[in-house]
Order: structure tokens, then C-alpha cells, then sequence
């Protein structure tokens, strides 16, 4: 990969996505036999937001090339508490490791973060912005599961604050997709995005209800109402719930249908979806190890290795 940093997924071109997704490929088969690509490279986990999945699996794939991760912790318990800023913490970070991972709740953080350092940063979600090494292990799953031209994917929630949404929409743009946006008018795909999905000549319809696309969609892909970004709790209170997908749902969808959630569900995919064929999101989520492996190695010079 030509780039430094990954700070929005705009910057993935085709060939980008297919190289990781190739070596991601390679990892996948046993992801224990590659511990001798990156000897001791140190991974800085910088989370200024809470996280499961997204900094496990950065650790885990750090580890799995044979290398370890330093973890600035809680914000409470780092030196931001005391006033430092973005910029400054970046630039002493970089002085301990050979990556950063950053997560924070301002759109742009990860941009104006990168500006300070020469070590590739990967952008892991700035506040409603993007979250481009999610995305990678999104088109991973569905490249799995549904192949990536000819697609048709049902993106539906809060389509305004999801940043996984941001990322994925654009990444889609480099393949043979119809895109089906299903939200409550409130939650909308933001302008900015839409222009830009418009520039990139992406095949786009927007709903307020998935009954009338749900049977043609091969991908369907559901996010949680971003509750911590709404400026009023009444706001959410009125939108909360109100796309929820169960077993009666899917009763109308295709039997192949793939059930995507970049996780966490609060309520929005009813448990008893779970067992079903159709239910994709905890293999997604195990996806990440085997693409943030790939990741890594490629932004650590793993073609030189
Ligand atoms: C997402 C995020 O942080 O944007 N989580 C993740 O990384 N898998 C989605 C979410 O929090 O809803």
C-alpha cells in the first residue's frame, strides 16, 4: 500500500482493498504461523473512546506477527487528564512505537494527528467521521459471503453519526454495487456523504422502510443508533428501537441473505437471528484479526520483509 497513514476509507482504491483482502486471505488459514513477519514492531493503542473489538483485534493481530502493543490506557488515567493535547500525546507516542491506532470522538482527530508523525497512523473511528480498518474487514465478509461485484447491500440505522457506514459506502464505490440506505429521515446519510457517494458515480437509493428492498438485498447491513453522539437524549429516545430485525423480519428476505453488524447490538437484531445461516456478525468480528493482520503488515513494510 502506498499510503502512510489510514484515516478514511476514501483513500482505498480497488487494488488497495484486493491487497489486503488477498493477504488477509493468507492469514486467515492459520493465523498462529506468521509470528516470525514483524519481531518485536510495537503497536501504540491510543483509545480515547471506548472499544471491544476494534483494539482486541489490533492487539491480537500485533501479536500474531510476532510483535506486542503499548496501551495508553484510559483517558482518566493519562496524561490528557491533565490537559495535554491531541498533538502532543501523538508526538510522544511516536517516539515508543512503530504504529498508532487512534479512537477518538472528534471527527478529524485522527487527520490533524497524523500531521505530527512520521510512524503510519491507522484511523480506529473518529467521533461520526470514518473507521476505514473496519471497513476492510466488512468487504473481507462480504467478499466471503456474497462477493463483491454484483451486489446488492441494505445499509440500515443511523446512517448519519455510524461512522462504519461512512467508510463502507465509499469503499463500495470501487466495486459493482447498488446501495439500498435505510434509516428514519432524522438519520439520514449526512450531506457530505452523499455528495461524495454522488461523485464517485455510486449506484444509491435512500428509504425510510426496508420492507420494499429487503427481498433483492444480498448484504444486509445493520448499526447501532450511535446514542453517545446524539446532542439530545429526547432525539434518540424518538428513533431508538425503531429498526429492529427478527425472525418474522426475514421471513420476506432471500434464504442466502447475509446479516452483517459491525457490533455492538443493543437491540437492533433479535438474539434467536443468531443460529440462523443468515447471521454473519461474530464471524465479521473475527475477521478483524486475520485483515488488521494484513493491515498491519502492509503499513509496517511487509512487502519488504
Ligand atoms: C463501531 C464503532 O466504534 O464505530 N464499533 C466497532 O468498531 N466495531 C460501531 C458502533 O460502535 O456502533
Amino acid at each position: 500500500m502506498r499510503h502512510d497513514h489510514l484515516l478514511t476509507a476514501k483513500q482505498l482504491s480497488r487494488a488497495d482493498i484486493e491487497a489486503v483482502l488477498g493477504r488477509a486471505r493468507e492469514f486467515a488459514d492459520d493465523p498462529a504461523a506468521h509470528a516470525d513477519r514483524h519481531p518485536g514492531a510495537l503497536l501504540a493503542l491510543c483509545f480515547f473512546e471506548p472499544s471491544t473489538r476494534t483494539k482486541m483485534s489490533f492487539e491480537t493481530a500485533a501479536k500474531r506477527l510476532g510483535g506486542d502493543v503499548i496501551d495508553m490506557g484510559a483517558v482518566e488515567d493519562s496524561s490528557v487528564k491533565k490537559g495535554e493535547s491531541l498533538a502532543d500525546t501523538a508526538r510522544v507516542v511516536e517516539g515508543y512505537a512503530d504504529g498508532i491506532v487512534l479512537r477518538h470522538p472528534s471527527q478529524g482527530a485522527a487527520r490533524m494527528a497524523s500531521e505530527f508523525v512520521d510512524v503510519p497512523l491507522v484511523n480506529a473511528g473518529d467521533g461520526a467521521g470514518h473507521h476505514p480498518s473496519q471497513t476492510l474487514l466488512d468487504l473481507y465478509t462480504i467478499d466471503e459471503n456474497a462477493g463483491l461485484d454484483d451486489l446488492t447491500i441494505g445499509i440500515m440505522g443511523d446512517l448519519k453519526y455510524g461512522r462504519t457506514v461512512h467508510s463502507l459506502a465509499h469503499a463500495l464505490t470501487n466495486f459493482d454495487v447498488r446501495q439500498h440506505f435505510v434509516s428514519p429521515e432524522s438519520l439520514r446519510l449526512p450531506r457530505s456523504v452523499r455528495y461524495d457517494l454522488h461523485e464517485a458515480g455510486a449506484n444509491v437509493r435512500e428509504h425510510e422502510d426496508l420492507d420494499a428492498v429487503l427481498p433483492e438485498l444480498d448484504v444486509l447491513y445493520v448499526t447501532r443508533i450511535q446514542r453517545e453522539r446524539f446532542p439530545d437524549e429526547e432525539e434518540y429516545e424518538k428513533v431508538a428501537g425503531q429498526f429492529r430485525i427478527d425472525a418474522d423480519t426475514l421471513a420476506a428476505a432471500s434464504d442466502d441473505l447475509a446479516v452483517m453488524h459491525p457490533l455492538p447490538r443493543i437491540d437492533e437484531i433479535d438474539p434467536e437471528i443468531d443460529a440462523s445461516s443468515n447471521a454473519t456478525y461474530f464471524d465479521q468480528a473475527h475477521n478483524g484479526v486475520p485483515v488488521r493482520m494484513a493491515l498491519l503488515d502492509l503499513l509496517l513494510g511487509g512487502d519488504e520483509a
